[in-house]
């Protein structure tokens, strides 16, 4: 790119190393450099606006200027701006967060444990887990089962959970005792004739045998997000939850929800696992519960998992786990102003409604020659790219077609992501039935802009 030498861009090149980025390709293209952000809308530096069709990173519930949440923000900065819970130490934010969050919680919950991302909150419940199968006096109850294509984050444990094989390559990962079984994906990974309810049950009996080969005594957990985000939005197919719970409770497997896209609404439901009759022991909260206002994150857990943890804190003297920012005072009051924002403006009925338009609208495009399929539930969505609708084969490289579309899209006004060769929506809870509009109709010419190319090019 031709930036000028002291633009933030070329500065951005300069001194930036980012995440999730082609190191090398960034320093010919540069960044895209957001500078504010209004409802559903952000800005660039060349004043180009946008609809945010991803809450930022699945993320931002109550859109880019909510300004209760900076007065929450503001008069807990001045009132206590930090304190932390080592020790037995506490503060009013922080109660009344976890008082809120277990009160909220789908299943009976003991406790909420406080941490600052994602990514630590999964390698919480995994120490947590592991922790409790030691003071169970079953040491060998230590393997973990997540999914291929399942995201749990990039900590060394969460990356290990994490099913992608852009978050193992060269990290040296997984690491031991962490298993992966099938995705449940229907639409790419049926057989052919086989009803979702087969399918499911085939995954289940999968899973049993994997859980018999390794030995039921050495499965501690099972981790998966009600709907898989990062993987590609992956709506579980019929009966997939209540079949995966029945082998779970065979062989008295704990079950980790991660909720951290899923939780506060998007679904349409309070939790994903309000929307498909999950039961979990642990549940990973994080994202929209500060709309990412400021990094919060927290874990859910029940009596079960409570009760040995806190015999083995007894034993050893100390739970000897614990991040100076868990349950920050400012983080937490936003996150509580925040929830109570959801709650008020009933932004979980929105995402239903809103949502019910966004899936109707989407599901329209699925005659489009290069829609393979349209999935998603609420305010979450992905629409996979297909060269070939038939052998739903991709355009040359996979990702090379979602990627085409992704920056046609975002030339016509929307920032969505492509993983792989599915675009996903999944945009602030705070959208409107036009809004849906406007973005669906600008999706709809990125599809009809990448056709000639994908033609021209076979
Ligand atoms: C389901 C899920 N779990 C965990 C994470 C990791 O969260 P963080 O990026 O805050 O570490 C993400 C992030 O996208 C996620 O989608």
């Amino acid at each position: 790119m031709d930036a000028q030498p002291n633009s933030p861009e070329a500065r951005d090149i300069r001194y930036h190393l980012h995440a999730y980025t082609n190191a090398r390709k960034h320093q010919e293209t540069g960044p895209l450099v957001i500078e504010k952000g209004d409802g559903i809308y952000v800005e660039d530096i060349a004043g180009n606006r946008y609809i945010e069709a991803m809450a930022g990173l699945w993320s931002v519930a109550v859109g880019f200027s909510e300004k209760r949440l900076v007065e929450a923000a503001t008069r807990q900065m001045s009132k206590l701006p930090f304190y932390h819970d080592f020790g037995s130490k506490a503060h009013s934010p922080l109660i009344d967060l976890a008082e809120k969050l277990v009160q909220m919680a789908p299943v009976p919950m003991s406790k909420a444990y406080f941490t600052n991302s994602g990514s630590e909150a999964n390698d919480t419940a995994l120490k947590m887990i592991w922790y409790r199968s030691n003071a169970l006096g079953q040491p060998a109850r230590k393997k973990i089962i997540s999914r291929k294509r399942g995201y749990h984050g990039v900590t060394i444990a969460a990356a290990s959970l994490t099913g992608l094989p852009n978050n193992h390559l060269s990290f040296d990962l997984p690491i031991a005792n962490v298993l992966h079984t099938s995705t449940p994906h229907h639409w790419r990974d049926a057989r052919p004739g086989e009803s979702e309810e087969q399918f499911s049950s085939r995954l289940a009996d999968e899973l049993e045998s994997l859980i018999l080969a390794e030995g039921p005594e050495t499965i501690a957990a099972f981790f998966g997000e009600p709907i898989m985000g990062a993987g590609g939005v992956v709506v579980p197919p019929a009966f997939y939850w209540e079949k995966v719970q029945a082998v779970l409770t065979k062989y008295d497997i704990l079950l980790v929800a991660d909720e951290v896209i899923c939780g506060f609404g998007r679904t349409g439901e309070m939790f994903g696992s309000h929307a498909f009759g999950i039961k979990p022991d642990v549940m990973v909260l994080s994202k929209q519960i500060s709309s990412s206002y400021l990094p919060i994150s927290a874990l859910l857990i029940n009596d079960k998992v409570f009760e040995p943890i806190a015999d083995e804190s007894n034993r050893i003297g100390t739970f000897g786990h614990g991040f100076t920012g868990g349950g920050h005072p400012v983080a937490a009051a936003v996150a509580l102003e925040n929830v109570k924002l959801i709650e008020e403006r009933d932004l979980v009925g929105n995402a239903r409604r809103v949502g019910a338009h966004l899936q109707a609208r989407l599901r329209k495009l699925a005659s489009h020659p290069l829609v393979g399929e349209v999935r998603g539930v609420g305010l979450i969505a992905a629409v996979e790219l297909v060269a070939d609708k038939a052998s739903k084969a991709p355009w040359g490289k996979p990702a090379a077609l979602g990627a085409l579309v992704n920056g046609l899209l975002q030339q016509n006004g929307v920032i969505s992501r492509n993983m792989g060769d599915a675009i996903a929506f999944c945009p602030p809870l705070i959208i409107t039935e036009p809004q849906v509009d406007t973005l669906v109709d600008a999706f709809e010419r990125s599809l009809d802009a990448a056709l000639p190319q994908v033609h021209a090019q076979g």
